[in-house]
């Protein structure tokens, strides 16, 4: 179980946000799976503000699909906050801020991960957009900017714990480092140590079911936000409910979920842009498919809905 405010989630995993990836048909499929929480990807904040974007069906949670999280970026309290309270009037259940992210855009621009070079402003944010909603809000840190001092992170920490956010997020890679080397699991081991009465979710090179279940066991976090592991194998969510030893999704089922995926995936963004859109999942479902390259060529093909779906039933025996 694990509690994020007034969420209770049956399982500690949820999916994570994914810029790019997690819109409402990842999301679905990601529930569909057994994943009791998911993520919007990040959302900058002026930007929700925007009354176009307001407007575009793609920003609003399906109501099938409670509880979800919107995740906002932003370097200004006020503006976060405003974003904050509109997002949670969509229908959002939790807002988590973004103090991670190392795309050098968002860096220097002074957004996402460089704000843990300046605790003030983190807090300040944190604050103003706590009295903004009445739901859960937690914050998606990395461990430090560069590896020169910690401090900052600590410093967030402390403040944000006794300002009560329901939970924290941890990515533990530097900001500096990007994607590059291994996240660091033994600082999650400090982190829950440091602050045992807050919530501590680890995110970071989690592939596996298996990798998941040791990684809060070794390190005593409340639970895991699963990235990269669920782009094209949302098994991972039932695997890790199941418990039991990773039984390999069948070629049927795998077409059945890149159909049904598909499926939605072309209503969110219509016939003509869906093929071309949905490359990226292509690539990661087919990584599944014994003839890896020669099935990704082939979905690659599509134009249209229709001729997505007929290679589909063509490469996976349907
Ligand atoms: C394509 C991509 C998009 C991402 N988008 C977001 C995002 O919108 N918000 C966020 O907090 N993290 C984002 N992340 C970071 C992940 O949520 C996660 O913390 C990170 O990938 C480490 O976990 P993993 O190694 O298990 O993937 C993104 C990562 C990737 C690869």
């Amino acid at each position: 179980m694990l509690k994020i405010g007034n969420i209770i989630l049956d399982v500690p995993f949820f999916q994570a946000s994914l810029s790019g990836y997690s819109d409402y048909a990842m999301r679905a499929i990601a529930r569909d799976f057994g994943a009791p929480l998911t993520f919007a990807g990040v959302m900058l904040a002026k930007s929700v503000l925007h009354p176009r974007l307001f407007r575009n069906p793609l920003f609003k949670p399906g109501e099938d699909e409670h509880p979800v999280g919107a995740q906002l970026l932003g370097e200004d309290p006020e503006t976060m906050a405003k974003a904050a309270n509109l997002l949670r009037k969509t229908g959002y259940d939790l807002i988590d801020l973004n103090f991670a992210c190392p795309t050098p855009k968002v860096v220097r621009r002074k957004r996402g991960g460089f704000l843990l070079n300046d605790p003030d402003k983190v807090i300040a944010i944190y604050n103003a957009v706590r009295e903004a909603v009445d739901c859960p809000v937690t914050m998606k840190l990395r461990m430090s900017f560069d590896n020169q001092s910690y401090d900052n992170f600590w410093d967030i920490c402390s403040r944000a714990v006794a300002g009560k956010v329901d939970a924290l997020i941890v990515h533990p890679r530097t900001v500096c480092q990007r994607f590059t080397g291994s996240a660091n699991w033994a600082f999650l081991t400090e982190v829950k140590k440091q602050f045992p009465g807050t919530i501590i979710i680890g995110s970071g090179d989690l592939f596996s079911a298996e990798t998941i279940k040791n990684n809060i066991k070794n390190t005593g976090v409340d639970g895991a936000a699963i990235a990269r592991g669920a782009i094209g194998n949302p098994w991972i969510f039932s695997q890790l409910r199941d418990g039991k030893d990773f039984v390999p999704p069948t070629l049927t089922q795998q077409g059945q979920v890149i159909s049904k995926h598909f499926d939605l995936f072309s209503k969110l963004y219509g016939d003509k842009k869906a093929a071309r859109y949905f490359r990226k999942f292509s690539v990661a479902y087919c990584k599944h498919h014994p003839q890896r390259k020669k099935a990704q060529e082939a979905l690659f093909s599509a134009k249209t809905t229709e001729e997505f779906l007929a290679i589909v039933k063509q490469w996976y025996g349907l």
